[in-house]
């Protein structure tokens, strides 16, 4: 028997679940689209384009909404001679200033054998590059600048290119920028300048409720999914889940896509309940390894700490135990030991990302209270990440555990 063959059962095209497919149609987001349609307008009219914020939490559809609408918006105004529309979008997801923005732009609208260095030019040198490239265009160009917030406060290149063309750095092209963010507060901090020019159309996307995200779901269930495999009862789980979580789309496909998968593991044609809830566990056990590899290196030392206690059965345990073996560890290691009131920030942080569960306690009338804390995860998925730490030196306890 072969070890291989095909999927004819659970996923038709599983490619239509995945972080980056493109739906052909956006289900759910009326309202938003004749607003973002009507800001767009002037563009069709041939007229300057308005600056666009769009903002909301993650997954509710701002990049998809965007990418659909500039699609349309490209073929639609291929009718008008008068309107030469250019679309240059670009991820600010690792770029931390408007000088890299800026950069990027740039290179994103030169050809490949014409690249500028990412370091080394004055920023106003880099603005007016990237004016001569625009000019070069011509036209309406609309900058999207999607993930905006990792540029933090400096945010100048946001209200640069919107005023470029009254500043007469422009002649030909006719810039327009779209912010996209689920940071609110990158919005809140936006400089007033900014908030003036970037936000003159402000357009929110909420969370999905449970039918909006059934909805969405059905659409893309029936491309992506054989009919027998899934029923409405399923579909209905992952919505309902995904809409008392964090109303995310993304959140709900994640959890059908992983559904099917494990339904496709065990060798089963159709995707149960049970199915939907194994799923939901798993993301969030992935979600939860990732947050604590993603830790800084205290953060790491504390939960090592944490972690030799609780294989000792000293937990839960309070900041005046954890203390000193965090600073055995860290020394062990070459790292420097916050004082105590740092490093119990850190166990802070670990219990608000869902790793400890925390406890107020009262030492009755003379001793106040203190917090006590213990693992709310898995001891297993805890050692398998702790095992990565290259630069820890592990107690004993620990190794001899997680080997
Ligand atoms: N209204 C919708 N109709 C169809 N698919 C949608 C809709 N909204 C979101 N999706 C899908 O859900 C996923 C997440 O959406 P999207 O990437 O647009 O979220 P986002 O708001 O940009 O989130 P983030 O802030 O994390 O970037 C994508 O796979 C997208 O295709
Ligand atoms: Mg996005």
């Amino acid at each position: 028997m072969a070890t291989f063959t095909r999927d004819t059962e659970i996923f038709r095209n599983e490619d239509m679940l995945r972080e980056d497919y493109q739906p052909d149609s956006i289900t759910a987001r009326e309202d938003e689209i004749s607003t973002y349609t009507a800001a767009l307008q002037p563009i069709v009219n041939g007229a300057q384009p308005r600056n666009i914020f769009l903002y909301g939490k993650t997954g509710v559809g701002k990049t998809a909404v965007s990418r659909y609408l500039l699609k349309q918006l490209q073929r639609d105004t291929e009718q008008y001679d008068d309107v030469e529309l250019s679309v240059c979008w670009l991820n600010c997801t690792n770029l931390s200033s408007s000088y890299q923005v800026a950069v990027n732009l740039v290179n994103q609208l030169r050809p490949a054998d014409d690249q500028i260095s990412t370091t080394g030019y004055p920023q106003q040198r880099v603005f007016d590059i990237l004016y001569e490239e625009l000019d070069q265009i011509g036209g309406t160009v609309l900058l999207v600048l999607d993930e905006i917030d990792h540029i933090g406060s400096d945010d100048e290149i946001l209200y640069e290119i919107p005023r470029a063309r009254s500043n007469g750095y422009l002649s030909k092209a006719k810039p327009g920028v779209i912010g996209i963010s689920n940071d609110f507060g990158f919005r809140d901090d936006l400089s007033p300048k900014v908030k003036d020019t970037l936000c003159e159309e402000e357009i929110h996307f909420s969370p999905y409720n449970a039918p909006e995200l059934r909805a969405i779901l059905e659409e893309r269930v029936a491309g992506a999914m054989y009919d027998d495999a899934v029923d409405d009862a399923v579909i209905a789980l992952c919505a309902a889940i995904a809409a008392q979580d964090t109303g995310s789309a993304r959140q709900a496909l994640d959890i059908l896509y992983k559904s099917g998968e494990i339904a496709r593991t065990n060798s089963e044609k159709r995707l149960t309940e049970e199915h939907v809830h194994q799923a939901r566990e798993k993301l969030e056990q992935s979600q939860v390894e990732h947050g604590m590899r993603e830790l800084t290196k205290h953060g790491h030392l504390a939960l090592v700490a944490m972690l030799q206690l609780a294989f000792e059965q000293e937990t839960p345990a309070r900041i005046r135990d954890v203390y000193p073996l965090y600073r055995r560890i860290a020394e062990g290691s070459n790292v420097d030991p916050l004082v105590r009131r740092r490093m119990h920030d850190h166990l802070a942080d670990l219990a608000m990302l869902g790793i400890l569960d925390r406890q107020m306690k009262n030492e009755g009338r003379a001793g106040g209270h203190y917090y006590q804390y213990e693992f709310d995860v898995d001891l297993d998925i805890v050692g398998d990440v702790v095992r990565d730490f290259d630069s820890i030196a592990l107690p004993k306890g620990v190794t001899a555990r997680i080997e």
